[in-house]
C-alpha cells in the first residue's frame, strides 16, 4: 500500500504540472477523487484486506485522499491566480502613454478678417451692430436713395423671397436700421453675409461678406473718411500702404468713391495682381447722401455722415495671396489649416 501511495502521488504531480486550465484540472480531479476514481477503488478494496489491518488501511487511504486534495487545491489556486493575472494584463492601461492627438479647429480666414476689422474700428470708438440677412426692399434700396425706378437697382441682381423680402445685396441696410434707432452722433460697424445673383467665378460668389461702417456727426468731410480708411488699410496690410479715393457712383452717397490701396504684391510699381496699375480696389465709400439723412429724419444741414462698405473676401484674398475666391468657401480642411 505505501509504495502504491507514493506512485499515485508521483503520477498526480506529473499530470498536474502539465495542466494549464481549470477544465483539465477538473478531469484530473475526477480521475482521483471522483465516484469512479482511484480513491473510490482503493476504498472498495478494503474488503480484501485482512480484518486486523483494515483500520490502518482506511487511515492510509484517508491521508492519501487529503494529500491528493491538497495538491489539487494548490493547483486550483495557482491556475486562478495566473488567469487573473492574464485578465489584468489584457485590461492593462499605460497611464504614462501619450494621449491621442486632438484635432483643434482653426478660425476661418473670413472670420479672421472680420474679427480684425472689428478690432480696428472698435479701437477707434466704433460700436458693433447687427443687421438682417433677410431684408425689406425699403431698407436695402428705397431708404438708401435707390427707388424702384432707379437704374442702380438693376446693378445688384437680387434674390427676392417675396415682394416684401429679399436677401440683402449689401450691408448698407444696416445704416438705415441704425439711424432709425439712434440719434447722432453715431459710429457703428457691422459685418455679415450678403447675396447677389452673381455667376460664381474666381472673384465672384452669390454669397459673400461685407463690412459696413457709418459715422454721423457735425462737419464730417472726405478728410475724415480718408483717414479712417487709411488707418484701416495700414493696420490690415502694413504701415506704408497708401489709399486712393476714385470718384464713383453709389446712390446713397455724395460724393461717392471707389477706394483702392497700393498694391500689396508689388508695393505700387505695377504687377499682374494690380494689372500694372499699382492699385487694388477694396471698397466703396462716400459721404452719406442728404436724401438718406432725410429718409431717417435727420437734418442734413445739421448732420453729415460718411459710410463705407468693405469686401471681406477681397481683403482676405489680398492679405493671404489667394487667387481663387472659391477656396474660401470650399471648406477644404487643408486650405483652412
Ligand atoms: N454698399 C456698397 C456696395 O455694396 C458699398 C458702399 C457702402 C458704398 C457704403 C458706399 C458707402 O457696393
Amino acid at each position: 500500500m505505501i509504495q502504491e501511495k507514493d506512485r499515485i502521488i508521483r503520477e498526480l504531480n506529473d499530470e498536474i504540472t502539465k495542466i494549464k486550465d481549470i477544465q483539465e484540472l477538473q478531469n484530473v480531479k475526477a480521475k482521483y477523487t471522483g465516484k469512479k476514481g482511484i480513491l473510490t477503488a482503493l476504498m472498495k478494496n478494503i474488503s480484501s484486506v485482512e480484518p486486523e489491518n483494515r483500520k490502518n488501511y482506511g487511515m492510509e487511504v484517508n491521508s492519501l485522499k487529503e494529500e491528493i486534495e491538497n495538491i489539487i487545491n494548490e493547483k486550483t489556486e495557482e491556475i486562478k491566480k495566473s488567469e487573473k493575472e492574464k485578465q489584468e494584463m489584457k485590461n492593462w492601461v499605460d497611464v504614462t502613454a501619450d494621449g491621442a492627438k486632438k484635432i483643434s479647429g482653426r478660425e476661418h480666414l473670413i472670420m479672421k478678417v472680420m474679427r480684425e476689422s472689428f478690432e480696428i474700428f472698435t479701437n477707434l470708438g466704433f460700436t458693433v451692430v447687427e443687421g438682417n440677412e433677410i431684408e425689406e426692399p425699403w431698407f436695402n434700396f428705397d431708404a438708401l436713395n435707390t427707388p424702384k425706378w432707379h437704374p442702380a437697382r438693376d446693378m445688384q441682381d437680387t434674390f427676392y423671397i417675396d415682394e416684401e423680402h429679399l436677401l440683402r445685396t449689401h450691408t448698407s441696410a444696416v445704416q438705415i436700421r441704425t439711424m432709425m434707432k439712434h440719434q447722432p452722433p453715431i459710429a457703428v460697424v457691422s459685418s455679415g453675409r450678403t447675396y447677389r445673383k452673381d455667376e460664381i467665378d474666381a472673384t465672384h460668389s452669390a454669397m459673400f461678406h461685407q463690412f459696413e461702417g457709418l459715422y454721423i456727426d457735425k462737419n464730417v468731410n472726405v478728410g475724415h473718411l480718408k483717414k479712417f480708411l487709411e488707418i484701416y488699410a495700414q493696420k490690415m496690410f502694413g504701415s506704408n500702404l497708401k489709399v486712393l479715393l476714385r470718384p464713383s457712383f453709389f446712390p446713397f452717397v455724395e460724393p461717392g468713391f471707389e477706394v483702392d490701396v497700393s498694391c500689396i504684391s508689388c508695393g505700387g510699381k505695377g504687377c499682374s495682381v494690380c494689372k500694372n496699375t499699382g492699385w487694388i480696389e477694396v471698397l466703396g465709400a462716400g459721404l452719406v447722401h442728404p436724401n438718406v439723412l432725410r429718409n431717417v429724419g435727420f437734418d442734413p444741414e445739421k448732420w453729415q455722415g460718411l459710410a463705407f462698405g468693405i469686401g471681406i473676401e477681397r481683403i482676405a484674398m489680398l492679405k493671404y495671396g489667394i487667387s481663387n475666391m472659391r477656396e474660401l468657401f470650399k471648406n477644404d480642411i487643408r486650405f483652412i489649416e
